[in-house]
């Protein structure tokens, strides 16, 4: 989660060297005749994968910061694994990289990548000659197979399987020849041609013959789809803005033209040509936007902008009109359902019918609106955007790093960078607590979820801590970070940087028994559990003068507390019980006493068998959400100085919309 306020500012010289120029570099200069230097080379996720498969290929990759330092391949290496990440371009690139090299390969990436097509460069390849299976688990497995050149008219407009079969063609007896039906992105073929590759490019038609590759000594111009972020926040905010160095390769820029059309103010100066792409300044002034129209080829030459140019769309009045979208919902996720997504938390509304969005809108700004972004980085990014341009607002991922490492610095936001750890977090609601929470302070947090394992050694679980300026701490290393830390209490669950490690959990929950009007001072009760937060509820509870009895499934570790805190070891008549284990056949099979007037159970997941009798009985119970809201509060206002205003209705109103 990351949650941002209406204060920016615009950088470009956080942007980087372009990726999709950085992915061919590279792959080029593995395969050239000699050592290459690729300077301004993009530092994203996506060029990293590309460069550790071209490790494990055998190429000797090394980098100074943004320069790389290229030797070749001599003998390729078989057998490996290639883990593609979240880069489509690496897999497809790569695959007709190794299907000239002829070596065996297995292709891996992560969730998003496994659900995308490979089909679409897997055929080509095929008909070249190369053998590809497919097992469960892999994206596909690389063969080899002797490479013969062909005629392939192109069935999906696409850059990537473009350039898996010219690379390829490098390596194939004749000539392989490639034909598009509308212009895709062209980068392969001019830096191929750069490198003295024989290639020949006639309108739609590009053709490539066996022939070597020079080795590159190149500089790559600045990423045009990083800087489109920053255009859209300039252009958004009435703001002037200058870019330089950066890659204006027509095919890539139809972002400029559909705004341009649209009456943008922005032009394009000190153009120059560098390894056959040209390259040069961008300049945004303050304009008035009409209504937006992008017809099929320019969604291609605007492919990975189509989520921005909407979302302007989305806040300038009218109806506008995209066309040939449906290669959008085969990217990182589902674009086409992310851009509605995002246009009707805009305020718009985003019909899709025969393969046209249209998107129509009054021109107003909604306030604070929470994106949910499906994981994908253009997306994430773009609603960041989004969010400053409506002075603030939130997204739930924040992935920048797949194509864009500078992105927080480029737009000037330095959030808090705030984070829960614990053995299985991913499914807490800390992170919506947080985005609520800092939207109603106004501040800039960033708030994630990092699940370790139990094993973790204490240096590793130290170092994650220290990498953020707050952390939570939750199951199963409330105590042991409290040893390691030295800190006064013995289970802590809010560290940070600038503050004292401490529990707010007794603090959480005192403030939800108060909130449901619970009299539990100077009465007996049973606390279910031995872990760090029912100790610390042990300890906050005797302060009110309370009668405790420990119920725990291992009777030692209850014994071990009773001896601790010299509680009573019979109570039968308790006035409330409080739980703080999760529902299991224990928890189920304890019985309520008459005597009991309230239950808080903990856990605001699942079942509980606790809150189920309760229930049943018409005892009043007192939900673990609540404790996580004011236990949560209360860390925010120790990590950031800023005290929220006790509204636990509002969250419930904010975890519902
Ligand atoms: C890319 C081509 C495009 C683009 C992707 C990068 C490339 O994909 O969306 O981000 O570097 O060739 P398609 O070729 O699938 O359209």
């Amino acid at each position: 989660m990351l949650c941002v306020n209406g204060q920016f500012n615009i950088d470009c010289n956080y942007v980087g060297g372009d990726k999709s120029v950085s992915h061919r570099a590279l792959i080029l200069a593995a395969i050239a005749d000699g050592d290459s230097v690729i300077r301004n080379l993009s530092l994203c996720d996506d060029v990293a994968a590309t460069c550790e498969c071209l490790r494990a290929l055998g190429a000797d990759i090394r980098l100074d910061g943004a320069t790389a330092a290229v030797r070749p391949v001599s003998v390729p290496k078989s057998g490996v694994t290639l883990n593609c990440r979240n880069s489509g371009t690496t897999a497809r690139l790569l695959a007709g990289l190794v299907a000239g090299l002829g070596v065996r390969a297995k292709f891996i990436g992560d969730e998003s990548l496994t659900s995308r097509p490979m089909e679409r460069v897997l055929d080509p390849l095929r008909k070249m000659g190369a053998h590809f299976s497919k097992t469960d688990g892999c994206l596909f497995e690389s063969l080899g197979g002797k490479l013969q050149g062909i005629e392939y008219k192109a069935v999906v407009n696409s850059a990537q399987v473009k350039s898996a079969v010219l690379i390829a063609g490098l390596f194939a007896d004749g000539e392989t020849t490639y034909i598009e039906n509308i212009p895709t992105r062209n980068h392969t073929e001019l830096m191929l041609r750069g490198a003295g590759a024989d290639v020949a490019v006639d309108g739609l038609t590009v053709t490539v013959r066996k022939s070597a590759v020079r080795a590159l000594n190149l500089d790559v111009p600045r990423d045009f789809s990083s800087v489109a972020f920053l255009i859209t926040l300039a252009l958004l905010c009435g703001r002037e803005a200058r870019f330089d160095g950066v890659l204006l390769n027509e095919r890539r820029t139809g972002f400029l033209r559909v705004l341009q059309r649209g009456g943008a103010n922005i032009t394009s100066e000190n153009i120059t040509e560098r390894f056959g792409e040209p390259t040069g300044d961008i300049v945004v002034k303050p304009s008035r936007l009409k209504p937006l129209y992008a017809s099929e080829t320019d969604v291609c030459d605007s492919i990975d902008e189509v989520p921005l140019l909407c979302s302007i769309a989305a806040v300038t009045q009218g109806r506008h009109e995209f066309h040939a979208v449906d290669e959008l919902r085969r990217k990182e996720s589902d674009r086409v359902r992310a851009i509605q997504s995002i246009a009707v938390k805009l305020g718009a509304t985003a019909e899709v019918a025969n393969d046209s969005l249209t998107i129509a809108s009054d021109g107003g700004k909604v306030g604070n609106p929470r994106f949910c972004c499906f994981n994908d980085h253009r997306i994430a990014m773009c609603a960041v955007i989004m969010a400053l341009v409506c002075g603030g607002g939130s997204v739930d991922c924040a992935p920048f790093d797949v194509s864009f490492p500078g992105f927080l610095q480029a737009v000037g936001v330095t959030p808090y960078k705030l984070a829960l750890i614990g053995e299985n977090v991913r499914d807490s609601r800390s992170p919506v607590l947080m985005s609520y929470l800092a939207s109603k302070s106004n501040l800039c947090c960033s708030y994630v979820t990092v699940s370790l394992p139990r094993g973790i050694p204490d240096g590793e679980l130290l170092s994650v801590a220290n990498a953020f300026d707050g952390v939570n701490v939750t199951m199963p290393f409330k105590t042991r970070v409290a040893a390691l830390l030295r800190a006064d209490v013995p289970s802590v669950n809010t560290v940070g940087k600038r503050i004292c490690p401490c529990s707010t959990d007794g603090y959480g929950i005192i403030c939800s028994l108060t909130a449901n009007g619970i009299d539990f001072a100077n009465k007996p009760l049973w606390i279910v559990g031995a872990g760090g937060a029912a100790e610390e509820c042990v300890r906050v509870l005797m302060k009110y003068n309370c009668a405790i009895r420990v119920i725990n499934r291992t009777q030692a570790r209850a014994d071990a507390l009773t001896e601790k805190y010299g509680l009573s070891k019979q109570i039968d008549e308790p006035y409330g019980v409080l739980s703080f284990v999760p529902e299991c056949e224990f928890e189920r099979n304890i019985q309520l006493p008459n005597s009991v007037r309230f239950v808080f159970v903990a856990a605001y997941k699942g079942q509980s068998g606790l809150r189920d009798k309760a229930a049943q009985r018409g005892i009043k119970c007192v939900d673990g959400l609540e404790m996580l809201y004011h236990q949560g509060a209360k860390s925010f206002a120790l990590w950031t100085g800023t005290e929220v205003r006790d509204d636990y209705d509002g969250f419930l109103k904010y975890c519902r919309l």
